[in-house]
């Protein structure tokens, strides 16, 4: 059986709220709903059940925007058609960054922004990430491109930030001799 999550819109104040590192081991209930998020991103990224659910789709959701302060982000990448890699990571933190900056051409979307919001969001082309997996054991790996910008976007998360606090006011749009899209 699939029952939606309630996903917090961008006008709720508590997107805007920075939460707090998880003490682990992780409960049963944060692992039940990490189960939950996986299978709801996964199945938002399948034609037919993003249909049948009417589920935008979406590569990542960080807890608060469950409305629960808790230092938890999970990515659900399609790797190939209908194959999908999981990442999920408690009190993730980025260790070290490229100096290289990209942008996603067509611009971010969030879960949490219903609506079209034009503008480019600079990230670092490939980061590092720390953090522990859902069985406290210490994890790291590196992540570019498209899933390093999923990251990033979804830490900020964690710091009540928005994709769109981060697109210039007064410049918007980026030209390709400024940053590299993808
Ligand atoms: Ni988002």
């Amino acid at each position: 059986m699939f029952k939606e999550l309630k996903i917090l819109d961008e006008s709720d104040k508590r997107l805007r709220i920075v939460s707090k590192n998880v003490t682990l081991p992780l409960g049963a209930e944060d692992k039940k709903l990490i189960k939950q998020i996986i299978k709801q991103l996964r199945y938002s990224q399948i034609d037919e059940y993003s249909k049948k659910y009417n589920l935008r789709p979406g590569m990542g959701l960080a807890f608060p925007q469950l409305g629960i302060h808790k230092r938890i982000i999970v990515i659900v990448e399609e790797i190939e058609d209908g194959v999908f890699d999981n990442y999920v990571v408690i009190n993730p933190e980025i260790v070290s960054n490229s100096v290289e900056m990209i942008a996603a051409e067509a611009g971010e979307g969030c879960l949490s922004v219903n609506r079209e919001v034009e503008g480019h969001v600079k990230r670092f082309a490939r980061v590092t990430i720390k953090g522990f997996d859902e069985d406290s054991d210490p994890i790291q790996f590196r992540a570019r491109e498209e899933l390093a910008i999923a990251f990033q976007h979804e830490i900020d998360h964690l710091d009540g930030i928005l994709f769109y606090d981060r697109i210039d006011k007064k410049r918007p749009i980026l030209g390709e001799n400024e940053i590299r899209f993808i």
